[in-house]
């Protein structure tokens, strides 16, 4: 995506005309030869032709109409539901992304298992007849955790990320040596449905601008991927973002949203013009962060901008088709004056919700698509059944202070000052860090860190008493008071990582000292906490609670159970009352909650992740306060913004 607060990208000025992106343009700046133009082409081709203006797929003029999905984003036994449901809209292809991180967790340490497992899901488009735009990075932003980079490059801290840095390079090389060779058959040439491959995104955008980087991946995606299939860049429509984006032998697509830049009024300057040419990403809704309005983006509209480029005989990929949901810790962050993460849900406002139901938009498009290609035959699936299994009440299990030892079993870390979780090589979610106090503290005194040094919230307790939140960019400073030797404990959380913009070397944890009276504290205990590993192992459902019970402000566990009746359906799941964490059910991690901050007030529960026949463990992490009466309610339809939650 393009950063910008709304969908409808400012109009460029006079000085800043968006590039002239017709294809006849193109041929003048890749004349290079290098996209060899064919008397016959071969059996199974899918080339460019500058002259005629046009893609052609085994010869004959082509173009697509293509609809975003993340694989990543969607549970695995609802691929093919949502897939259907693309193709039975009458688009031609899927365009899909591939997020390194989510598939190398640890450098040398490969995951394709289960909802990882790509190579299944370019079976099932395939097996639908659809055909894939691939997006295979390796930087794709996405609001993704890292724009998709591992958080593990940044073990090394000077690495210069996106760049012909060493060991940027070296890292990539041997990532695309283990994905590209599983690629390479499902290309088109080669008999399958992959018809183009992006070649890193919106580079443009970046402030390195390193031709050496993009000159690198073109070699090795030639090298790994062969000398025919079409290699593509995708960049904002301004000439500042194609300057350093696009390259030669590298066919460049752009992207934006309804109204820019086709309501341009001098048709001359037009940063865009069919056919033949391509808008990559077309946005259909926009992404919500946490504490700003539902993002939404009128049907009528969305519908028009796709019927008028394709009257122009363009292709176009409409972001998102289905957006699905970021479950776990893998929702990005934007940077725009302040930190801004992504919610758990990425609804998008897409024309397949959230839990992949058909809306209004979807029927709007599939009409602007029937008036240029026919539709498939037969009907759209229905939404999928959702069910509200009503009020669950949960039981607090455990104070977090007081199981340390089954959620860092390891034991902690000693450091004089700090370590980020970066430095002790944690990639996402909690660290606790220990220290005391060094004397007696008998007036409210300040308890501090530089700006933008908690990255992203702390969670603080004296005497294992909750006192307050530290924020990144908000609240940096709380009054405490207590004895000398009394336990300071602060718990940090990684909201997710910087997935656009100059600088997405985002480390997390404490990045400062933290000070009393402006005096830095020192001897640190670090605890990496390992909570994921803890609650698939059936924590806390198997245990004891712990009784010490102090109260409900604080971060403490919570636990409950509930039955499906007969079959487990889809829900949504509120959270009266509460004020931030995060859910698992039977150890499946679905996100993060923040309804105070709104506007996201539900969460997604997959059915795929309920068991039939057996009770379904809840485990709660609240961090700030639980409310009097702990208690969850499944609903059987989302609630995204505040209005609703104010006439719940
Ligand atoms: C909240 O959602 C409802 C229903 O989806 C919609 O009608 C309303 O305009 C939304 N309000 C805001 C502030 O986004
Ligand atoms: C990015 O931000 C980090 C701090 O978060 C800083 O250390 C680093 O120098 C910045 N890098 C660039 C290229 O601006
Ligand atoms: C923390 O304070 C110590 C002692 O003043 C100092 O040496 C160190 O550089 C500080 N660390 C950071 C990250 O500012
Ligand atoms: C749920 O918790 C019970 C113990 O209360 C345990 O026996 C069972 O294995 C757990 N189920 C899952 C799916 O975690």
């Amino acid at each position: 995506m393009v950063v910008s607060t709304s969908p409808f990208l400012p109009r460029p000025g006079l000085a800043q005309r968006p590039a002239r992106m017709g294809l006849p343009a193109l041929a003048l700046l890749l004349a290079a030869g290098l996209l060899p133009t064919q008397a016959y082409p071969p059996a199974r081709s899918f080339q460019l032709d500058y002259e005629d203006d046009c893609f052609r797929k085994d010869g004959a003029p082509f173009r697509y109409i293509s609809g975003s999905i993340h694989y990543a984003r969607v549970p695995r036994p609802a691929w093919r539901d949502r897939l259907l449901k693309m193709y039975m809209s009458g688009l031609s292809a899927v365009q899909v992304y591939i997020p390194w991180n989510y598939h190398e967790p640890l450098p040398g340490v490969y995951d394709f298992a289960g909802d990882r497992d790509v190579e299944a899901f370019l079976d099932l488009t395939a097996e639908l007849g659809l055909l894939v735009i691939l997006r295979p990075g390796p930087y794709i932003c996405a609001e993704w955790e890292m724009g998709g980079l591992p958080a593990w490059l940044l073990w090394k801290p000077d690495i210069v990320l996106r760049s012909s840095h060493p060991a940027y390079l070296a890292a990539v090389d041997s990532w695309l040596h283990v994905l590209l060779p599983k690629i390479k058959p499902r290309l088109y040439q080669h008999g399958g449905n992959i018809i183009s491959v992006q070649v890193e995104n919106e580079y443009g955008s970046y402030y390195a601008c390193d031709y050496e980087y993009l000159r690198h991946l073109l070699g090795s995606f030639r090298a790994l991927l062969g000398t025919e299939v079409l290699l593509f860049t995708t960049d904002g429509t301004q000439v500042w973002e194609l300057r350093c984006g696009t390259l030669q032998g590298l066919y460049a697509t752009i992207d934006f949203g309804p109204g820019t830049p086709m309501e341009e009024e001098e048709e001359e300057e037009r940063g865009w013009e069919g056919p033949g040419s391509v808008n990559s990403e077309y946005y259909t809704g926009w992404l919500d962060y946490w504490g700003e309005a539902h993002a939404s983006t009128s049907s009528a509209r969305v519908a028009q901008g796709l019927e008028d480029m394709l009257e122009l005989g363009a292709s176009v990929n409409m972001y998102m088709f289905h957006g699905g949901t970021n479950f776990a810790y893998w929702s990005g962050a934007d940077f725009k004056d302040q930190y801004k993460p992504v919610t758990t849900s990425y609804d998008y406002d897409a024309p397949l919700s959230e839990a992949g139901d058909p809306t209004e938009k979807l029927f709007a498009i599939r009409t602007v698509i029937s008036k240029f290609q026919p539709l498939p035959v037969g009907p759209m699936p229905p939404a999928t059944p959702k069910y509200a299994y009503g009020r669950v009440v949960l039981q607090k299990h455990a104070d977090l202070l007081d199981v340390l030892d089954v959620l860092c079993p390891s034991g902690p870390i000693q450091s004089q000052f700090p370590l980020t979780f970066e430095a002790i090589k944690q990639a996402h979610g909690f660290v606790l860090y220990r220290t005391r106090l060094p004397r007696d503290v008998l007036d409210p005194t300040t308890l501090g860190a530089p700006p933008h040094s908690v990255c992203d919230r702390g969670y603080v307790m004296l005497q294992q008493e909750y006192q307050g939140t530290l924020e990144r960019d908000g609240q940096t400073m709380l009054r405490v008071m207590g004895r000398e030797g009394d336990t300071l404990d602060v718990l940090l959380e990684n909201m997710g990582r910087i997935s656009f913009g100059a600088n997405i070397s985002d480390f997390k944890g404490l990045l400062g000292n933290l000070s009393l009276d402006s005096s830095p504290l020192s001897n640190w205990l670090i605890y990496p906490l390992a909570i994921d590993t803890a609650i698939q192992q059936g924590w806390p459902h198997a245990a004891l609670p712990k009784s010490s019970s102090r109260g409900r402000a604080g971060p403490a566990f919570y636990t409950g159970t509930f039955e499906t009746p007969g079959i487990a359906w889809d829900t949504f799941v509120k959270f009266p009352g509460w004020t931030k964490g995060q859910l698992w059910i039977n150890g499946f991690n679905l996100g993060r909650y923040w309804p105070p901050r709104g506007p996201q007030q539900t969460l997604f529960v997959p059915g795929s992740v309920l068991h039939v026949g057996r009770p379904n463990n809840i485990t709660v992490l609240e961090l700030e306060g639980a409310p009097p009466t702990p208690f969850l309610l499944f609903l059987d339809q989302p609630l995204f913004n505040r209005t609703l939650t104010a006439t719940e």
